[in-house]
């Protein structure tokens, strides 16, 4: 099989890091395999931030998730990537989503860990979403569309099984 099919058989949603920081040129290998996704009519219209676990707007976004929670939202990832996208553009979600995934399988073929994240929608988009998207250097009319924590998987898990004739139709 294909090293990258390969890639795609192992991929899983990684839920627990280390503590070890990600190099400065993984995260721009990432942030590129983003870069390189395709977007409607060629548009690239997707933004990218890069924020470390230290970052106070990322504490400021979990306590506003849910003060009480008891495990972080970021699951302890030194880095997040935030993807911002064009509110005007219809395709905007889709090409985070597609973006949002080659993040996801470049950190897979790199060793590292990964998990999407969508659960900070309603805090991102919500009553402070001005001055979210400030401090997470949204573009002008640009809104959250998807964001992805990154690092040093410290536990990883069998990838999902799937059920092939419940989700597939040959018509
Ligand atoms: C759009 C999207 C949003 C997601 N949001 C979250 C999230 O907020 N928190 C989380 O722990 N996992 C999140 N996930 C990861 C899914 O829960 C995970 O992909 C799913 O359970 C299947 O597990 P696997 O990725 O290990 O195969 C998200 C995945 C997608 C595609």
């Amino acid at each position: 099989m294909s090293d990258f099919l390969n890639v795609i058989d192992n991929r899983n949603s990684v839920r627990s890091y280390s503590d070890r920081p990600l190099p400065e040129d993984v995260c721009r290998t990432l942030v590129e395999a983003g870069l390189k996704a395709p977007t409607a009519a060629n548009r690239q219209e997707i933004h990218f931030t890069v924020v470390g676990k230290d970052n106070p707007v990322q504490a400021e976004i979990q306590n506003d998730l849910n003060p009480n929670a008891q495990n972080s939202f970021f699951y302890n990832a030194p880095v997040t990537i935030y993807l911002s996208g064009d509110e005007n553009f219809k395709w905007s979600p889709v090409d985070a989503g597609i973006a949002v995934e080659n993040i996801h399988l470049a950190a897979q073929a790199l060793g590292l860990g990964s998990v999407i994240l969508g659960c900070m929608e309603a805090v991102l988009n919500g009553e402070k979403k001005a001055e979210y998207s400030k401090k997470l250097a949204f573009p002008e009319g640009y809104g959250y569309q998807v964001a992805i924590a990154v690092g040093y998987p410290e536990a990883t898990k069998e990838p999902h099984t799937f059920d092939f004739e419940k989700n597939v139709s040959v018509v």
